[in-house]
């Protein structure tokens, strides 16, 4: 589905060299980073140098905007890239629009497809990590931008390695910034103006030394990192926070539960959480698409368990790093398997 009444669009053909700065280096191409060939944006592979928005679109844009971050990791086996829970991603991202009254103009198939698309175009052999996002199209004069405005659904993405198999963990302190919560900027919505709040308390963990944060809500319970979910094993039980406690509906922490029980065999509580909770645990481990399972190996300057990643979480992330690479038929309904293209197809044309 394109649009090409959308003033947004009509930049999409302009030379690159009209967004060139003064100083004559490529304004949208950050030092270091490798931009992909192509982006999604509604309806079309689209060379990524060229898809850009006006400036006046910007500001109100982005406060209401709302994403999704998925891995596709390449297939253990085969040349084949292998997306994990791809439709659920998808399932979150309506959730999102539908609590922020966005008007996404795509069904899940479409967008399901953009993925596959966009994956394929950039040619990745190798793990990446692709990001659907919407935001409001157009020139906003509103202050605020009003409910079902059309929207414009971008999907982008990068080369991302996974970090399963490293020998990880990290230092995490209690923030003193709270979690937001669920009566004023709703945790539940994946919404990039929510990540102002874990970006405040990841700055203030790294000032005091730490590597992450975690955050309280306002009853001073455990929520969840900056942009991960957690969970903490104390006695051969796993514990989680609650899903109305004030965090995102992490499909990590699904899966993460899925696999304790089901392969693990260890029961996991999903309740309430005090912060003390975490200075006795014996293992406490961050679960999130970018951070996959990440121990933490201190809270708050004390020791968690022996200050190595403990056993649970390392079994956990042999049997995850099993299942996203296709290992586990168990749970092959969680992947969308893109086979490496072996001939030029039609769908991506070169001349795009
Ligand atoms: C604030 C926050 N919590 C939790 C998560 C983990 O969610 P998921 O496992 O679905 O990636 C994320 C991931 O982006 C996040 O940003």
């Amino acid at each position: 589905m394109t649009n090409s009444t959308d003033p947004t669009r009509q930049d999409v053909s302009a030379s690159p060299h009209a967004y060139e700065t003064e100083h004559g280096a490529a304004a949208d191409t950050p030092a270091g980073h490798d931009a992909p060939k192509w982006l999604w944006r509604s309806g079309s592979l689209v060379n990524w140098h060229s898809a850009r928005v006006h400036v006046n679109a910007v500001g109100h844009a982005s406060a209401s905007a709302i994403f999704e971050g998925i891995r596709a990791y390449r297939a253990a086996d085969r040349d084949s890239l292998l997306v994990f829970r791809l439709e659920d991603h998808l399932r979150r991202l309506y959730d999102s629009a539908r609590i922020c009254r966005l008007d996404l103009r795509h069904n899940l198939p479409e967008l399901s497809e953009a993925v596959v698309a966009l994956l394929r175009a950039n040619e990745y052999r190798d793990d990446a990590y692709v990001r659907p996002w919407a935001f409001p199209s157009g020139f906003i004069k509103e202050q605020m931008v009003p409910a079902d405005s059309p929207c414009e659904v971008i999907v982008d993405s990068w080369a991302l390695d996974s970090t399963l198999l490293a020998p990880e963990g990290c230092r995490a302190a209690v923030s003193s910034w709270l979690r937001i919560s669920e009566s004023s900027m709703p945790p539940r919505v994946k919404a990039f103006s929510n990540y102002h709040n874990g970006r405040l308390a990841l700055l203030e963990a790294r000032e005091n030394g730490h590597d992450w944060p975690v955050l309280l809500n306002e009853r001073h319970k455990v929520t969840e990192g900056a942009g991960a979910c957690l969970a903490l094993v104390r006695n051969g039980q796993v514990i989680t926070p609650s899903l109305t406690s004030g965090v995102l509906e992490g499909l990590t922490r699904a899966t993460a539960i899925t696999l304790i029980e089901e392969v693990l065999g260890l029961g996991v509580e999903q309740r309430e959480v005090d912060r003390t909770e975490l200075y006795l645990a014996d293992e406490i481990f961050f679960l999130g698409t970018a951070w996959e399972i990440l121990p933490v190996l201190s809270i708050d300057g004390l020791r968690v368990g022996d200050g190595t990643p403990g056993p649970v979480a390392l079994q956990l992330r042999h049997e995850y790093q099993q299942v996203v690479r296709g290992r586990s038929h168990r749970y092959r309904h969680w992947l969308t398997e893109i086979p490496a293209p072996k001939a030029p197809s039609p769908l991506f044309p070169s001349n795009l």
